[in-house]
């Protein structure tokens, strides 16, 4: 019955302190309490209990049991039983944690990332959430930023394609199915582009820049059927998102046509007074909402102000009725008006957390994000070694899950210690930190304890990385080393014991040059709640890495941002014939390499790329062009590969990238055994925007290219015509 519940009428029936009710959004621990015992922010506002009750939203709360208890309170109350909207940010996993989303998309497996959002939204639906602040796609360039840690990295495309993928699977066909979730997508637009990766920061980004790498991925999830978009707190060329009329009115309604729910960022309509746009709530409030943002987060502009602005003339209540209808549209869809808890229950929330099957998922997800970045020839160790030292401050923590872990608990991390001795349970297994991790802790007093360890073992891990806070929000960093004194341990073991190996955890690229004679590099992310025996399996050979690069790894600092898709430029010059001139000045000692580049991870196996055949040498609007690469597995050991296929557009009226990844292909081959894959290129793959912002493809010659990021397996030219 209620699914046919007419929405327009409900709205008629509504007063207008009701109606604008549905449009804000407070913690959750604020419907725990009674007015009277409500701290923090909202006690500042001297809310009323009348009002809690007439809330819409709310986001942030512990488990099923409180959701049914706000719930319920909540529909006792509401004259009009409408049902509350329960919010989260359920990022890389709910209580499973996999790994953060960073390294999942160097899994380059949308299938993957599909399975271990499926396993987030079955959690989290268990748990009483109703929508996801996911995915997050903000492209990023600069490795400082702490928030890298969320983003796919450097490359548009695959954006794209990890951010649709998740809304697809948070969503599924049909939203009233209860172990969906709905989707939001965040943060827009150009989060990313902080000036000098500080978080918050401004970004200035001409529009045909935005439109060809930072947009994409915005508007990908929205054609994917994304249910809600969040404006981000930056300013965009002078004007916050929220404030942003060309961003806000002109693209996402007018060009886009979103219809879902807009809901700002955490307090992000009170920071328009801190950005000096509002001299007031009542002017940020007029501001956020004429731009259409729906929902306020957790700031008082509509409470104090928006039924005033009504009441006056300013706003027309037209339009708030047009945005509560978002919302109960929302609701509706989600089958909330038929079942407003959704089958949230504690038990079955219990029973789905870390259960052997998404332990499983976790697992595999941790084992296919790591990347091997080096390797000579000391991984996998031989299962026959007697003696590990696992040395360094990540060898017995479980601090290993990651910023943005939802309900994941560290207690629920399997450690690398723990990993290792399920691994190799004969073994002799030795453990010591070395030294700390945090950037400010420079004591040597581990080191001779950890060195001769070391000198006394057949295989050394060196477990280094970051604290998980010096990534995800708020956390950005001007070195991006290894904090601490973890370089000067490294030397010291990799000296005592060279058959060494670093296993990596740390949540955005890192300047490693400090550690880079180590023989063997394995760059694990926060893995997540599978995190040691992801490890253990591919330190030992029962797992083979396949893991590339989605954002390059500097030699310095002083280089970022860099990244593998670089416009071209006059000096260095940039040929279609030598990829390589372009590093061949700038940066004195360094130069303008990366250390590892964007595509970049190696394997146990070999593969060999044996053939690149084009069905033609001309596109044209009407004709595509198949592209078959053949691919051997030429080692010893079964592995999945990564297929990618980048072009190059030698002349175009605008400067294009050096390269850009259009295509991928994650493989599986046995040893000896060799695929084709096939991918098809069509003119609409080579559009750009023109200096007029016009979104055109042009006639002339392309290079394209198997291999990665400047190491071009195979290549060919081909004609657009
Ligand atoms: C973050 C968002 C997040 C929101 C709610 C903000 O601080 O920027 O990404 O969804 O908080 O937790």
């Amino acid at each position: 019955m209620a699914k046919n519940i007419n929405l327009k009428k409900l709205i008629s029936q509504m007063t207008l302190e009701e109606k604008v009710g549905q449009l804000i959004q407070l913690n959750g621990e604020n419907f725990t309490k009674s007015a009277s015992e409500i701290t923090g922010p909202v006690q500042s506002w001297g809310i009323s209990e009348e009002w809690l009750n007439k809330m819409g939203s709310t986001l942030n709360f512990p488990d099923a049991n409180t959701m049914v208890k706000i719930q319920k309170k909540h529909l006792e109350n509401d004259p009009h039983k409408i049902p509350m909207l329960f919010m989260m940010d359920v990022i890389h996993g709910y209580r499973t944690i996999f790994p953060i989303p960073l390294g999942l998309a160097a899994s380059f497996d949308p299938a993957l990332v599909y399975e271990c959002s499926r396993m987030a939204a079955r959690e989290a639906s268990a748990g009483g959430v109703n929508v996801t602040f996911t995915p997050m796609v903000d492209y990023a360039r600069d490795a400082r930023w702490g928030r890298v840690m969320e983003t796919a990295g450097e490359d548009p495309y695959l954006a794209c394609v990890m951010g649709a993928t998740q809304v697809r699977a948070f969503q599924g066909d049909d939203l009233s199915d209860k172990e969906h979730i709905a989707a939001c997508v965040k943060h827009y637009a150009a989060y990313g582009g902080a000036e000098a990766g500080r978080d918050y920061n401004t970004v200035e980004v001409s529009e045909r820049l935005l439109r060809e790498d930072y947009l994409p991925a915005y508007k990908a999830c929205i054609d994917a059927g994304v249910r809600m978009i969040m404006p981000s707190f930056n300013s965009l060329n002078g004007v916050p998102s929220i404030a942003n009329k060309w961003l806000m009115r002109k693209v996402l309604k007018k060009e886009w046509k979103f219809d879902g729910v807009v809901i700002s960022d955490y307090n992000a309509i009170g920071e328009l007074k801190t950005h000096g746009i509002a001299p007031n709530m009542r002017e940020a409030a007029k501001i956020a909402f004429e731009n259409g943002c729906d929902i306020e987060m957790m700031s008082n502009g509509y409470y104090e102000n928006l039924c005033s602005l009504v009441r006056e003339g300013v706003i027309d209540e037209k339009d708030v009725d047009k945005a509560v209808y978002r919302v109960l549209k929302l609701k509706k869809e989600l089958g909330l008006f038929d079942d407003p808890y959704r089958g949230a229950s504690y038990e079955k929330e219990m029973a789905l957390a870390l259960c052997p099957e998404h332990r499983a998922i976790a697992r595999r997800a941790a084992c296919e994000s790591a990347v091997l970045l080096k390797n000579d020839g000391v991984l996998p160790f031989s299962k026959d070694v007697k003696k590990i030292a696992l040395i360094g401050p990540f060898a017995d923590s479980n601090e290993i899950k990651g910023f943005w872990s939802c309900h994941g608990k560290d207690a629920d991390c399997v450690t690398v210690l723990e990993g290792v001795r399920a691994a190799m349970p004969d073994a002799e297994i030795s453990v010591a930190n070395g030294c700390s991790p945090l950037w400010n802790e420079k004591s040597t007093e581990g080191f001779a304890e950890a060195v001769s360890m070391a000198k006394e073992a057949d295989a050394v891990v060196l477990c280094l990385g970051e604290p998980q806070t010096y990534s995800g929000e708020g956390n950005s960093r001007a070195d991006i080393r290894l904090p601490g004194m973890q370089e000067e341990l490294a030397k010291a073991i990799i000296a005592a014991n060279p058959n060494c190996a670093a296993v990596l955890f740390n949540g955005r690229p890192l300047a490693l040059t400090g550690i880079n004679n180590c023989p063997a590099i394995l760059e694990m992310w926060f893995p997540g709640s599978e995190g040691g025996n992801a490890a253990a399996d591919l330190l030992f050979g029962n797992a083979v890495p396949c893991g590339k690069l989605t954002m390059s790894f500097p030699k310095e600092v002083g280089q970022c941002p860099i990244y593998y898709n670089h416009p071209s430029t006059g000096r260095p010059k940039w040929t279609a014939e030598d990829v390589h001139q372009r590093y061949a000045s700038n940066y004195i000692g360094c130069g303008n390499l990366p250390l590892y580049c964007f595509g970049h991870g190696l394997s146990y196996t070999k593969f060999e790329y044996e053939a690149m055949e084009l069905s033609g040498t001309r596109i044209s609007a009407e004709e595509s062009l198949t592209v078959s690469i053949k691919v051997k597995n030429a080692g010893k050991y079964a592995a999945k590969e990564t297929v990618q296929l980048y072009i190059r557009d030698i002349f175009a009226s605008t400067v294009r990238p050096v390269q850009q990844l259009v295509a991928f292909e994650k493989i599986f081959l046995a040893p000896g055994e060799a695929k084709t894959v096939t991918f098809t290129v069509t003119e609409e793959m080579l559009r750009f925007y023109d200096a007029d912002c016009k979104h055109v493809s042009e006639a002339g010659e392309f290079v394209i290219f198997t291999g990665y990021a400047d190491h071009r397996y195979k290549e060919a030219r081909f004609r657009l015509d």
